[in-house]
């Protein structure tokens, strides 16, 4: 299988098997959106994949990975979203993945709280995905008053979004959190969105995150803080 030309052809043919969703879709249909995402699939052996390989997508949104694999004859493919990081949108959500057929667990994790899945996968894939955003940490003050929003618009209407990334214990925790659900061979990629570890002031945690993981990048891009992820392996 050639899996770049191959998903390249089922976004094109997207907008007419699925003329429903296609309002919803936005920015992620353009093929450049997809971009990383070929290249780390790519990178993490798809092409080889075996049709039964159990396959979680962890934060899937419109679902247009499992959709896909599904579509392509992967047998045992699931996928999750966060209900809570959706809000208001999680109706449109349901409205795409009943169109396209995808059942999608609810599944919102939180920093140093265990979460549990139902059962131990060959490849967890999260990709573009904000899992590590520490919200409890966030605090806005505005004529004197503290609030939790994380993005105000400015007058150009242009969104300006803050977070915490996850330290080094809420990084810890979730990579040995995700191993308990890799099989011994399995392996989970996770492109937090942003990485915001390459700067100076996450020293720290980008050297847990080596000595855990495979930190790698999308060749090609200089956009490091869209363009990275781990790795992490199940335990042998
Ligand atoms: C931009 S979407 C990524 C969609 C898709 N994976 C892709 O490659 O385009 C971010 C995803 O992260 C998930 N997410 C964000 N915070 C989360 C959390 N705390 N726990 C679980 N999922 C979360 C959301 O549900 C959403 O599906």
């Amino acid at each position: 299988m050639n899996f770049k030309k191959d998903f390249e052809t089922h976004l094109k043919n997207f907008y007419d098997n699925y003329p429903e969703v296609k309002p919803m879709l936005g920015q992620s249909m353009d093929m450049s959106f997809w971009h990383i995402q070929t290249y780390m699939l790519t990178k993490l052996g798809i092409n080889d994949w075996t049709k039964d390989t159990s396959i979680l997508d962890l934060g899937t949104q419109m679902g247009i990975i499992p959709h896909y694999l599904k579509e392509i004859g992967f047998t045992d493919v699931t996928a999750t979203n966060s209900k809570e990081e959706a809000g208001n949108k999680i109706e449109e959500l349901e409205q795409a993945w009943k169109s396209l057929n995808l059942e999608v667990q609810p599944l919102h994790i939180k920093p140093e709280e265990e979460f549990t899945l139902d059962k131990k996968y060959d490849i967890i894939l999260g990709t573009h995905i904000n899992i590590h955003w520490n919200m409890r940490r966030m605090l806005v003050i505005h004529n004197s008053y503290i609030y939790q929003n994380y993005y105000v618009m400015d007058k150009n209407n242009n969104f300006h979004t803050y977070f915490v990334p996850y330290n080094v214990s809420e990084l810890k925790f979730f990579i040995e959190n995700i191993k308990k659900y890799l099989t011994p061979t399995g392996k989970a990629l996770i492109n937090f969105h942003p990485f915001p570890y390459w700067e100076d002031r996450f020293k720290e945690e980008l050297d847990l995150l080596k000595e855990h993981c495979e930190v790698g990048y999308c060749a090609n891009d200089g956009q490091l803080f869209q363009h990275s992820y781990i790795i992490i392996e199940g335990n042998k």
